[in-house]
C-alpha cells in the first residue's frame, strides 16, 4: 500500500478491477498527474504497471507522484516521439493507456509544433507501434473536452460539433480520431475518454501553466490570494482524479467500448468566483480578487462549459463520486503535506521559466503570486 493510501478511493465496482491482476499495463504520462495516479490503482490491484514518460521540464511529470510504488512499477524514461522505443515498449502488453501529452493551451498557441509533434504525430507513431508490434492490445486515450471549443449548448453532450479554440484542442482532436480509425480499419482496440478539468493529488501546481486550478490550489494552501479572471461568473465542471481512473479502467475492460467516445464531466458545474471561494473555505486560509482577463488567455478561452456523461453512465455504468468538497478537501490536505515536492519553498519562489516564450505566461502567474506576498499572512474574510 502507498504510504499516501489515505488520498485514494475506492473504485466504483471492484469486478472489473479485479480482471488487471498480473495483467501487463503501458501508461504513457505515467509520471504526470492522471497517469501516476493511474498506476497507483493499478499497482496496487497487482498489476505490472510499465510507465513511459520524458520528463520533459516543464511539463507535469515528477517522480515523488510515484512515491510509494517505486518497487511495484517500472519506469522507463522515454519520448513517445520516439518510433522505436514505442514499437518496443508496447510489445507484450495487455492494454496501453495513452496520458502522455502536452497539456498547456497558451504552450499549444507559442509552440504549435511541439504540442503537434506529441499530440497528433505521435499519436499516429504510437498506433502504428501496436499496428505492427502488438495488435491485440487495448488502447485507451485520453482526450478532452477542449476540442468543443465554445460551447453551442449545455450541457455538452458527445454529438456536440468539434470547433477548437487552440491548437492543442485542434491536436488532441486529431490524436482521438487516430485512435478511433485504428480501431475501425485495423481491429486495435481502442476508445477515448474526452476528460473535463481534472484535479486531485499528484497535479502539477507551481503555476498556471496547464491549468488555473493548479495554482489555485497552491495559493490556497500558501494562504495567498486567487485571482479570478472577468466577472468570475464562468462556469466549469469538474472531476476528482480518482473518478477519472474508475472511467479509464471501465473503458479498458469492456469491449463495448471499442471505437467510441466518451465524455466525463461533473455533477456540481460551478463558477470560477464560488469555486475559488470554497477552497479558500475548505483550506481555511487565502482570499481571492477578481482582475481582468489576460489578453492571451482570453482569445482562447471557452466560456462557460459542462460536460454531459449520461453516455458512459448508461453504457457503463459510470458516475462521479467523490463530491467537490470532498474533493479539493483532499487535494489541499496533500498539498499541505507534500507541497514541497511539487513548488519551491520561501518567499523567493516563483515560477520557473523554461524557454522563453514561458515567459509571457509565467509573468503573469508572478503577479497572483505577487498579489498573495502582501497578504500571505491574512486572514480569509469572514
Ligand atoms: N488534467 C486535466 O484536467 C485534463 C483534461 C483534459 C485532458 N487531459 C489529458 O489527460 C492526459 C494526462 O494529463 P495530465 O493532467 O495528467 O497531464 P500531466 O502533464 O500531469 O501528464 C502528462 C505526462 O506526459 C508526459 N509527456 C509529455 N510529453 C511526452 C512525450 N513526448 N513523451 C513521453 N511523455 C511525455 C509528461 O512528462 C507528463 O508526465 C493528457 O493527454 C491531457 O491532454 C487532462
Amino acid at each position: 500500500m502507498s504510504k499516501d493510501a489515505e488520498y485514494h478511493t475506492t473504485s466504483q465496482g471492484t469486478s472489473h478491477e479485479e480482471r488487471f491482476r498480473g495483467k501487463r499495463i503501458l501508461i504513457t504520462g505515467g509520471l504526470g498527474f492522471i497517469g501516476s495516479n493511474l498506476a497507483h490503482r493499478l499497482a496496487n490491484l497487482g498489476a505490472r504497471v510499465l510507465i513511459v514518460d520524458s520528463l520533459i521540464p516543464q511539463y507535469g511529470g515528477n517522480l515523488f507522484n510515484v512515491a510509494g510504488i517505486e518497487d511495484q512499477v517500472q519506469i522507463n524514461i522515454a519520448d513517445v516521439r520516439d518510433r522505436s522505443s514505442m514499437d518496443y515498449l508496447v510489445q507484450g502488453q495487455d492494454y496501453l493507456f495513452n496520458l502522455a501529452g502536452q497539456v498547456s493551451h497558451l504552450d499549444s498557441m507559442k509552440d504549435p509544433f511541439t504540442d503537434l509533434e506529441i499530440n497528433c504525430r505521435s499519436q499516429l507513431s504510437i498506433l502504428e507501434s501496436c499496428r505492427y508490434n502488438n495488435p491485440d492490445i487495448k488502447v485507451v486515450f485520453a482526450s478532452t473536452r477542449q476540442i468543443y471549443g465554445v460551447p453551442d449548448y449545455l450541457p455538452v453532450d458527445e454529438r456536440h460539433l468539434v470547433h477548437p479554440t487552440d491548437v492543442n484542442g485542434i491536436n488532441k482532436m486529431a490524436g482521438e480520431w487516430y485512435h478511433i480509425v485504428y480501431n475501425n480499419v485495423y481491429g486495435v482496440r481502442a476508445a477515448s475518454l474526452r476528460l473535463t478539468n481534472t484535479y486531485g493529488p499528484r497535479m502539477r501546481v507551481c503555476d498556471a501553466r496547464q491549468t488555473f486550478l493548479g495554482l489555485w490550489i497552491r495559493l490556497a494552501v500558501q494562504g495567498k490570494e486567487l485571482l479570478v479572471y472577468g466577472d468570475g461568473r464562468q462556469v466549469r465542471d469538474l472531476n476528482y482524479v480518482d473518478d477519472v481512473i474508475d472511467a479509464l479502467l471501465c473503458i479498458a475492460v469492456d469491449d463495448q467500448a471499442n471505437g467510441q467516445v466518451y465524455n466525463l464531466g461533473g455533477d456540481e458545474p460551478i463558477n470560477l468566483w464560488r469555486l475559488a471561494q470554497l477552497m479558500i473555505e475548505i483550506a481555511g486560509k487565502g482570499f481571492c480578487r477578481l482582475v481582468p482577463w489576460p489578453e492571451q488567455r482570453k482569445r482562447i478561452d471557452i466560456g462557460d462549459y459542462y460536460g454531459d456523461y449520461r453516455k458512459i453512465h448508461s453504457k457503463l455504468g459510470w458516475r462521479p463520486r467523490i463530491s467537490l468538497e470532498e474533493g479539493l478537501r483532499r487535494t489541499l490536505q496533500y498539498y499541505e503535506q507534500y507541497g514541497q515536492h511539487y513548488w519551491e519553498e520561501g518567499p523567493e519562489a516563483e515560477p520557473r521559466a523554461g524557454y522563453p516564450q514561458d515567459l509571457e505566461s509565467c509573468q503573469e502567474d508572478s503577479r497572483q503570486l505577487e498579489a498573495g506576498k502582501d497578504h500571505a499572512t491574512d486572514h480569509p474574510p469572514g
